[in-house]
């Protein structure tokens, strides 16, 4: 048997004034995102924001229906919006962000798997890295310098092939 480990690194700031300029303004724009939020049932609010290399900002908020597996994450809104539109533009920088109505969120919110794997095709089809920053009102800011931080297993096309 053998032991295996592996270390993913992030950054911490304690507040989001201690960013860059660029990324800063994105996290603005993940907060304005989700004004749009359309999340009745579970009162979890997600906003997302993409920053493209052409300086276009792209939003995205959670979307929920009542048959509940046909609504989507903040983060795909945002993603397949940016694929179906500016799919030559290659995306610099993902903001995410979340609230909820029913409880404090004291830390940022990971993106779930699904929406991973989505942001790993996209890192894949434009052969450059989506930094990624998580953060709370009030609280720290996460930055991960690209999904494999939060997916370093990912599935990627080559495993398709023997
Ligand atoms: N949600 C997101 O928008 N992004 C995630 O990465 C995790 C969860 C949404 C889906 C649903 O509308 C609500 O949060 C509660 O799960």
């Amino acid at each position: 048997m053998i032991n295996h480990e592996i270390k993913i690194s992030f950054k911490e700031y304690q507040s989001l004034k201690e960013l860059d300029k660029p990324d800063y303004d994105l996290c603005l724009d993940a907060v304005m995102a989700m004004e749009n939020s359309h999340s009745p049932y579970s009162k979890f609010r997600v906003g997302a924001a993409l920053r493209l290399q052409s300086g276009t900002i792209v939003y995205g908020s959670n979307q929920e229906n009542v048959a509940y597996p046909s609504g989507l994450c903040a983060e795909r809104v945002a993603l397949f919006h940016c694929g179906a539109y500016y799919p030559n533009d290659p995306i610099e920088a993902m903001a995410v962000t979340a609230w909820s109505g029913k409880f404090e969120i004291l830390q940022p919110v990971a993106s779930c798997g699904a929406c991973l794997q989505v942001l790993a095709e996209y890192e894949k089809k434009q052969n450059k890295p989506i930094e990624i920053i998580l953060f709370t009102n009030n609280g720290p800011a996460w930055v991960m310098t690209s999904v494999e931080s939060l997916l370093p297993f990912l599935f990627f096309e080559s495993r398709l092939k023997s």
